[in-house]
């Protein structure tokens, strides 16, 4: 069994930007219908949500070994980060199955400016 983690930090403004060039194309590569749904609700704070959310995807591929990068075509869509009744986030694999992965948690924090995320991973 082996621990793996990963983080990542974003600018909210870089994933502000792409929403507004891009719209729907941009966000229906990276995120679910209910991670939209959740960021959506969050009104003018939501480009802090999606930078979260975008973060945790990140921290999620660099927290994956190696191998298991090779050994599956994870897409964005792949990864979903939604929260639990208490607000703590979660993540699912949609579409995709690891056996492997025997358990993953997420913290994720964001201010004005920025957006960080920490995985971490139990493997077999
Ligand atoms: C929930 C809480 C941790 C959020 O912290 P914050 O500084 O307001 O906001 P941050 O930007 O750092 O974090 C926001 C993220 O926290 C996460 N979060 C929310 N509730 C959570 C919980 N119960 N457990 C873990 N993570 C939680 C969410 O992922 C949220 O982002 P999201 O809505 O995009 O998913 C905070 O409001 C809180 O309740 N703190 C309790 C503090 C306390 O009881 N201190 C006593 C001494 S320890």
């Amino acid at each position: 069994m082996q621990v793996t983690c990963g983080t990542d930090i974003i600018e909210i403004n870089r994933i502000q930007k792409s929403i507004e060039e891009m719209g729907e194309r941009f966000l229906e590569r990276v995120y679910t219908p209910q991670e939209i749904a959740y960021c959506e609700s969050k009104k003018m704070q939501k480009y802090q949500h999606y930078a979260a959310r975008f973060a945790a995807k990140e921290a999620v591929f660099k927290a994956l070994s190696e191998q298991l990068k090779d050994k599956y075509a994870i897409e964005w869509r792949n990864i979903e980060v939604l929260n639990t009744l208490q607000g703590k986030p979660k993540i699912d694999l949609l579409g995709i199955e690891i056996p492997s992965i025997k358990s993953m948690d997420l913290s994720i924090s964001h201010c004005k400016t920025y957006a960080v995320a920490n995985v971490v991973m139990l493997i077999d």
